[in-house]
């Protein structure tokens, strides 16, 4: 690694190069599946629902989920406007549109109140969102969809090894999704998983995922026009060796985050709380700025050596989306998303940091905060 300090990436370790050397020497002919089944049952038991798919990313995942329930042109998917563009583009592939909700200031996840102002007769799913290892109230967002019809998918994309009231992340959704990205606390490189309650939409999303042929149908036979959306050996051997070690690698992460906590609570920056029921894997380390913009922070951190990362901009201020009219009402709407993204700043959170380099980050942080502001008064 050279002097730099940066802000994300794995633990790997002889574990995850045995299983992948493994996959490479023996992952194929009738074992060429083997992997990725065991992967996908490991995930499954992790959770606790019953059907795992894997997938090439976590984007796939929330694209076939949307397709299973037939989410279409006409319907509405409440999603939060702070979070990263990958829990939302999926609702454009399948021609819905994107209600983007605000959040709440504490956990930077969906609230009821703030749900239900979003809610309307065209409302088919609200994907919630357990952003940098929080999650919200499920059992609250439950109480309010499920009579209504609305199927709750959580994004669990920043979250595994987090529960909210026992329950792990991916649990609490009708349809869960997670990212294996290189920078998640279990990665496969690339990756992603659908985890599903429902047998039937589970049997739609395998024949989706092959091209629209029934698994274990004739050979070369499409039903219809479906997706190439399987994940291979590899990788799946990747996130496996890596699921083995979850424990381990949420207890780096929280290591880290209690060294950042005792570094800058006493300077009045809070970093990813932890409300009574959430037990926060800290996907990343997060601190709100009070009032500097996050770009100056980062500008002075990258000066410096370090490398950081801004909180999401609101995606409704995003050119992606700021012309469709669900993002222009957002952008009147939602204050908290536009407040918090402001100031909001994720500090290095590799799990291969030692407690010198993150004390080198809070000084550096702190005589920044002081010199910025001074010069901005
Ligand atoms: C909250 C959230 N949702 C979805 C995604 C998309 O995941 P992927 O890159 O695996 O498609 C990410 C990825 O970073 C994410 O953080």
């Amino acid at each position: 690694m050279s002097g730099r300090i940066p802000v994300a990436g794995p633990s790997i370790t002889d574990r995850e190069v045995a299983f992948v050397l493994e996959a490479v020497r023996h992952g194929w002919y009738d074992q060429a599946n083997a992997f990725q089944e065991r992967f996908e049952q490991a995930m499954a038991k992790h959770v606790g629902l019953p059907y795992a798919v894997s997938l090439p990313s976590c984007t796939s995942a929330l694209h076939l989920a949307l397709l299973a329930l037939r989410v279409g042109p006409g319907d509405e998917v409440i999603v939060p406007d702070l979070t990263w563009i990958g829990s939302a583009a999926p609702i454009t592939y399948v021609g819905a549109t994107p209600v983007f909700c605000d959040v709440d200031p504490v956990t930077l996840c969906l609230t009821p109140q703030a749900v239900e102002a979003c809610v309307t007769p065209r409302t088919r799913a609200v994907i919630s969102v357990d952003l940098y290892g929080a999650m919200p109230d499920y059992a609250a967002l439950r109480a309010l969809l499920w009579p209504k019809g609305i199927a709750l998918i959580e994004d669990a994309a920043e979250a595994i090894g987090s529960t909210r009231d026992g329950v792990p992340a991916g649990g609490w959704g009708d349809l869960s999704v997670f990212s294996f990205h290189g920078s998640k606390t279990v990665t496969t490189g690339e990756g992603g998983m659908l985890l599903l309650r429902d047998p039937s939409l589970h049997a739609t999303v395998l024949t989706l995922r092959e091209h629209g042929r029934v698994p274990g149908g004739r050979l070369f036979w499409n039903e219809q026009v479906g997706f190439k959306y399987r994940m291979n050996g590899i990788s799946a051997a990747l996130g496996l060796a890596q699921l083995g070690r979850l424990g381990e690698l949420v207890a780096l992460r929280r290591q880290l985050w209690t060294w950042y906590r005792a570094r800058l609570e006493p300077h009045g920056l809070a970093v990813n709380p932890e409300p009574p029921g959430l037990f926060n894997s800290v996907w990343m380390v997060t601190t709100l700025l009070p009032d500097l913009p996050k770009e100056t922070m980062i500008r002075w951190l990258i000066a410096e050596g370090i490398d950081s990362r801004p909180v999401f901009y609101p995606l409704s201020a995003l050119p992606a989306f700021e012309a469709w009219p669900s993002a222009q009402q957002a952008r009147q709407r939602n204050r908290v998303a536009a407040q918090v993204s402001a100031g909001g700043i994720n500090l290095p959170t590799a799990p291969v940091l030692s407690e010198a380099q993150v004390d080198r980050v809070c000084a550096r942080l702190l005589t920044g905060l002081s010199t910025l502001r001074r010069k901005a008064a």
